[in-house]
């Protein structure tokens, strides 16, 4: 609204009493200048004061535009809802025509840069937007604005903005610039823009004002933009929260582990619901309480975790008990852990805990079957000794240990043939068994040890376990199996093969008793003077010397000799022959066996027999004698034919063998308890036996000496008076190129009263 200009009530001296005291104070001859000099001075002043009167006009002019402007721009839906980008292009119209330049321009900050949001051009009634500039690049402009208004009325020269390029100034013809900061928390948010085309402009306090209330309009909307950002955020986050705490609440309920949570003063604060289902309590009934309200007889160790747990501030597993809602007992594991609150103070604990009885029974069972398992196969009188594929051990029982020597511990992870060098060989059949998925048998494997000969019987399984491959070797010494299995071929051949032998010498024996005879009669007819051969001599017409020469020449005695000596030889074949037909069953009575082993070597020493072929007394004689042996049942005269036969055998075999320096030929003669028998061992360190020698040794008629030299009844007769006669045991054991020692086990003599 124009108001009529009216009188300066403030200028100190009023127009009439200008003129009052120009009628005062002037003279009349003076009058007439005086009062041109003041009519002068008066239209000036007047000039003076329509002059004011104009500008202030103008002034209010402007500002009553400014105000308009104002109104507008505040009251513009966009920027009542805080949208800068849709109100930029109006604002900046509105702001050329509030201060009357040529562009005005919005810019917003968007990182390190000032970005241009709009600008509005009058010339062209262009908007653009979009431009930037970066901080660092108009370091003077920006230290400036950040400050305060940058009032620029010669803005090529202005220190502040003279950064601003030639071009830019020459494009828009800019003068005078009038820059105002929007600062929001101290800091640079926005712009406000004012650029005067033409002639350099000083821009009015007024302007500065309207400038900066447009830059608190601007900085309203930014501000509310940032406040609604906020609250959004805020928002958000609270309902992100009431999910998460849904989402919790499920969760925790879904879980098939029970759960539960205490505050620090140990009282609960909830549980998921299968700790309600497992205890029989709901969450709303923990809330507040403490465990000795729900099992006082357990609570006092739960407590006691809590506030280990509390204090040490980890998390923590332990075994203890529950009582569940049916009141039985079970075992557990729980795990606590301590939950915090913003400040890292612990607000409480949450635990957790797993039911095992059930897996503690099955592990128990486990041990308890496999420990029953460990004590089945280190009962085994077999090898048992698992391999995987490659042959390393995996499995080793006591009776593995006991035969090798070595250790399950050392023996675990070691190749099969490092352990048991004898078993290398097997290999490949534990592989053909596992590729076969057959089992593998090979029985009677014979490997020396010690001199011995053992036997084993070796079986292979194929095992798979798990996906794993491998194989258990089973390996069973069948040693005394199989000497009893020869024992028993043997005594059963020798019965067959004796009672054939036993049957010949009975038939031989008549006609050998015939020939016998005969021969004997022979002499006694042609070379013995009897009285009824000269009587028959002389009825036939010739003497007994002519005959008797006759017969010398002829050499007919000799012949009758050598008949009546082999004729006694066979006889004494015959007669051993005669001993497989257990005829003659000899008196058996307690006898000391030592007694008759020292008679035989007595009787041996003198053997005519033995002395042509060999010194007995060089023989080196170990005698190991049991103290306080039981007496044997038997004859010792058949005992005396049996020791002195192996002497002689003994004897004879280390004859052939030649011996090394300082080692010589012996016997080692044995005699223990074995009860029920008394054992005798009868060992010379001669050749030893081959094996097909051992296997036949004790056949009738087995020999290995050159005709005439043995008969091969040796051994044979002497088998049959110790098992036929005396219901004894007889074997050989033997190493090659070693020794060969006898055993001989007979019956104990019953103690006599
Ligand atoms: N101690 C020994 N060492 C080596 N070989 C032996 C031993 N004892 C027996 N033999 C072998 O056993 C064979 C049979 O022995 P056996 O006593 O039965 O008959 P022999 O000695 O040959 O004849 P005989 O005993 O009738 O004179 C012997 O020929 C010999 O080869
Ligand atoms: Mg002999």
């Amino acid at each position: 609204m124009k108001k009529p200009p009216e009188e300066d009530s403030a200028s100190p001296v009023s127009l009439r009493d200008k003129i009052v005291g120009l009628s005062e104070s002037s003279g009349r001859k003076s009058y007439y200048p005086m009062l041109q000099q003041k009519i002068r001075e008066l239209q000036n002043e007047i000039a003076e004061r329509h002059r004011a009167e104009e500008t202030l006009r103008t002034t209010l002019q402007r500002i009553e535009r400014q105000q308009t402007v104002i109104a507008e721009i505040s009251t513009h839906p966009a920027v009542f809802y805080g949208r800068l980008q849709e109100a930029a292009p109006m604002m900046t119209v509105r702001m050329t025509h509030a201060l009357n330049v040529d562009r005005a321009s919005l810019w917003v900050m968007r990182g390190d840069s000032l970005c241009c949001l709009d600008k509005f051009e009058v010339r062209n009634g262009v908007h653009t937007s979009g431009h930037c500039l970066e901080c660092g690049s108009y370091a003077s402009y920006f230290e400036a604005v950040k400050k305060g208004p940058v009032i620029a009325d010669e803005a090529r020269q202005d220190p502040r903005t003279r950064n601003f390029s030639a071009k830019y100034f020459d494009a828009g013809n800019i003068a005078s610039m009038l820059d105002v900061p929007v600062l929001i928390d101290g800091e640079l948010a926005a712009v406000i823009c004012f650029e005067h085309a033409g002639e350099p402009r000083a821009w009015q306090p007024d302007e500065l004002t309207f400038a900066s209330r447009i830059a608190d309009q601007v900085a309203l909307i930014l501000a509310g933009k940032r406040r609604r950002i906020t609250e959004e955020q805020l928002q958000t986050a609270h309902s992100n929260l009431t999910r998460n705490l849904r989402f919790t609440e499920v969760l925790l309920d879904a879980l098939p582990i029970p759960i539960f949570y205490k505050d620090s003063e140990l009282h609960y604060l909830g549980c998921n619901q299968i700790f309600s289902d497992i205890m029989g309590v709901s969450s709303e009934e923990l809330l507040g309480r403490s465990a000795a309200d729900f099992w006082p007889d357990l609570a006092e160790l739960y407590e006691k975790s809590d506030r280990d747990l509390l204090q040490e501030n980890r998390k923590i597993t332990y075994e203890a008990t529950i009582r569940n809602k049916e009141g039985v007992l079970r075992e557990v594991i729980f795990a606590k852990q301590i939950f915090f609150d913003e400040l890292k103070n612990a607000e409480g604990i949450i635990g957790s805990f797993v039911d095992i009885t059930e897996r503690n029974l099955a592990a128990k069972e486990t041990q308890r079957l496999r420990t029953l398992l460990a004590n089945i196969i280190d009962s085994m009188p077999s090898m048992l000794i698992g391999v995987d594929a490659d042959g390393r051990i995996a499995q080793w029982n006591q009776q593995a240990a006991l035969v090798t020597g070595v250790n399950e511990h050392d023996a675990q992870g070691r190749l099969l043939g490092q352990v048991v060098p004898w078993l290398a060989s097997e290999m490949t059949k534990v592989s053909q068994s596992i590729a076969s998925k057959k089992p593998f048998f090979e029985g009677k494997l014979s490997r020396i040890e010690g001199g011995e000969t053992l036997y084993e019987d070796v079986t292979i399984y194929p095992l798979i376990t798990n996906g794993v491959e491998g194989a258990v070797i089973r390996i069973d010494d069948v040693t005394d199996k199989v000497r009893i299995e020869e024992v028993l071929i043997q005594s059963e051949k020798m019965l067959s093969v004796g009672g054939l032998a036993a049957g010949m010498a009975h038939e031989i024996n008549n006609p050998l008793a015939s020939i016998m005879g005969n021969a004997q009669v022979l002499e006694t007819r042609l070379l013995t003077p009897l009285p009824q051969n000269e009587e028959a001599a002389r009825e036939a017409g010739i003497t007994l010397e002519a005959l008797r020469d006759y017969l010398e020449k002829r050499g007919i005695p000799k012949m009758i000799h050598s008949l009546r000596s082999s004729g006694a030889q066979a006889a004494q074949i015959v007669s051993n022959m005669l001993s497989f037909s257990r005829k003659s069953e000899p008196m058996l009575v307690p006898e000391d066996i030592t007694e008759i082993l020292e008679k035989t070597l007595d009787l041996a020493s003198t053997d005519y027999d033995l002395k042509k072929n060999y010194d007995f007394k060089k023989i080196r004689i170990v005698r190991e004698y049991e103290a306080g042996l039981p007496k044997i049942h038997g004859s010792a005269s058949k005992l005396q034919q049996v020791f002195l036969n192996l002497l002689r055998n003994g004897a004879e075999a280390m004859g052939e063998k030649t011996y090394p320096k300082g080692d010589g030929p012996s016997f080692i003669l044995r005699a223990k308890r074995n009860a029920p028998w008394v054992r005798i061992e009868l060992e010379d360190n001669g050749p030893g036996l081959e094996e097909p020698v051992r296997k036949r040794i004790f056949e009738p008629f087995f020999t290995t000496k050159s005709v005439g030299k043995g008969t091969g009844l040796g051994l044979s007769v002497s088998y049959f008076i110790i098992t036929e006669e005396h219901a004894g045991i007889m074997s050989v054991q033997t190493a090659h190129a070693g020794w060969t020692r006898f055993v001989i086990d007979l019956p104990m003599a019953l103690a006599s009263k």
